[in-house]
């Protein structure tokens, strides 16, 4: 089966926030890997996962973290932590329910053949970030809380695990939130910015 007939297959059955095209971009960036591993932040039922480990496992088949609390959807449920330059880092007492959705995304995972290189972190990204091995990054794709303050944590926390020239890509770059953290965070984190569509993307350092 070529590419495109197994993309609509995977589109078609996996309930997911990704576009088709978006999806391909995913893969192809995925299958060009091999320096490093691909960690993505917000998995919800995993169909960007599987086009990332489809691509990989094209190519070089380097693993992908998968960072997700799998806590039945949603935001963290912090109300102290909206878009408004609350200090400090998110109240401890709101990281409930890791684990609940789990189950269908591990299913589609393997019904698509990919468990072999999908590695699962079942957290809130701010805190998986204690429990990853600390694997260099060659791609990072993040897509989890989009509101400013855990993007900007995102991005604080776990770009300096990414290679010099790796890639990160962004999605929902119009949302308010994730727009600021690439307006007022990446320069100051050394990214140059490549493109904005299908995803947005940018490299680490200048090469
Ligand atoms: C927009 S969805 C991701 C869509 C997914 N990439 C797809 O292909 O359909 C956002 C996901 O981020 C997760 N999420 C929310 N807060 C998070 C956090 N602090 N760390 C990691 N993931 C988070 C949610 O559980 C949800 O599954």
């Amino acid at each position: 089966m070529d590419k495109l007939t197994i993309l609509k297959e995977i589109h078609a059955q996996v309930p997911g926030m990704v576009q088709l095209e978006e999806c391909s971009y995913l893969w192809d960036l995925a299958l060009q890997c091999g320096r490093g591993v691909i960690v993505e932040i917000g998995s919800a039922q995993g169909l960007s996962t599987i086009c990332l480990a489809k691509g990989s496992k094209m190519g070089r088949g380097v693993k992908i973290y998968a960072v997700d609390p799998f806590n039945g959807g949603g935001a963290t449920p912090d109300p102290t932590w909206y878009d408004m330059d609350h200090p400090g880092t998110p109240n401890p007492v709101f990281y409930v329910n890791q684990g609940v959705s789990f189950a269908p995304f591990w299913q589609n995972i393997l019904k698509f053949n990919v468990y072999d290189i999908v590695v699962p972190i079942v957290n809130y990204s701010e805190l998986a970030v204690k429990q990853y091995p600390s694997d260099p990054i060659e791609l990072l794709f993040i897509d989890g809380d989009h509101r400013f303050n855990y993007v900007k944590l995102d991005l604080e926390l776990w770009t300096p695990f990414m290679l010099e020239g790796a890639l990160l890509l962004m999605h929902d770059s119009t949302y308010h939130g994730v727009r600021r953290a690439i307006q007022e965070v990446l320069p100051k984190l050394g990214f140059s910015n490549i493109c904005e569509s299908p995803i947005f993307t940018a490299r680490k350092g200048s090469g």
